[in-house]
């Protein structure tokens, strides 16, 4: 059975995933902050016949990330989504906690999951592992704006790439997605012009089609290239 291990499962995009690959028949490793109240994932996992797995996991405390490690003993993950991010809006400001926060959520978190969870990955049959970047994170169509988050996901999309070479040689494939532009909670009040469904299905294709010719390429939904 192939097993998924996601962050930021509890809602929106990651909770979606989580839907769709317990649907597949997958085992699904539900990460977030507050398992307590992730009531969404609960009914999830009630109802996937103990294919569900509710561990807490807050991405930007390292501490957190080594009991996760520390509990999964190495267990093998076929499929790694790094998908739990902050929008940092409030960063426009340019203030220097905003953007820290930011760069710590988006960019260094999935750094440290992926470090953390490396031996899992090379455990495993897939070896899959993922990160949601955004087409902010892309240097030369950049337009102003979101300097922190644009930021983040730069730097998120320098380090994976990073990784899909140095861990090419475990048969790691790294998959850096752009999601388009998603109905969640992130973008409330803005037009979003997909569902957070529609989206996670399109996604499961792309991880599900990764080669080593597409790891480390900036990819959307649809699998259209996009310029660093
Ligand atoms: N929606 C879009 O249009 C869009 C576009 C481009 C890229 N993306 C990327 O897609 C990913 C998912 O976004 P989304 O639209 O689904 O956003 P969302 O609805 O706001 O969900 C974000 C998820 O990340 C979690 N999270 C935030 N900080 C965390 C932390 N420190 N530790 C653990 N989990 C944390 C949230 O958990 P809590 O409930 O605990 O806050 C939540 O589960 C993000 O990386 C985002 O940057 C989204």
């Amino acid at each position: 059975m192939t097993t998924v291990l996601i962050t930021g499962a509890n809602r929106g995009i990651g909770l979606e995933l989580a839907r769709q690959y317990v649907a597949e028949g997958a085992e699904v490793i539900a990460c977030c902050r507050t398992p307590s109240s992730a009531d969404a994932l609960k009914e999830l996992a009630a109802a996937s016949g103990n294919r569900v797995r509710i561990m807490q996991l807050d991405v930007a405390d390292e501490t957190s990330i080594a009991a996760l490690k520390g509990q999964l003993d190495d267990q093998p993950i076929d499929i790694l989504i790094n998908n739990a991010g902050i929008s940092g809006l409030s960063a426009d400001r340019i203030d220097a906690e905003g953007w820290m926060t930011t760069l710590r959520v988006n960019a260094l978190g999935p750094m440290l999951i992926s470090q953390a969870l490396h031996e899992s990955l090379k455990r495993s049959k897939e070896k899959k592992l993922v990160a949601l970047t955004s087409i902010m994170g892309s240097t030369s169509t950049a337009t102003g704006g979101r300097y922190a988050y644009r930021a983040s996901k730069a730097a998120l999309n320098n380090g994976m790439r990073g990784l899909s070479r140095e861990w090419a040689c475990d048969g790691i494939l790294v998959g850096l997605l752009n999601p388009g532009w998603v109905q969640t909670e992130m973008v409330s009040g803005q037009t979003a012009y997909i569902s957070a469904g529609e989206c996670a299905r399109e996604l499961i294709r792309r991880i599900a089609e990764l080669t080593p010719a597409t790891s480390g390429v900036f990819q959307d939904y649809r699998g259209v290239v996009i310029r660093w």
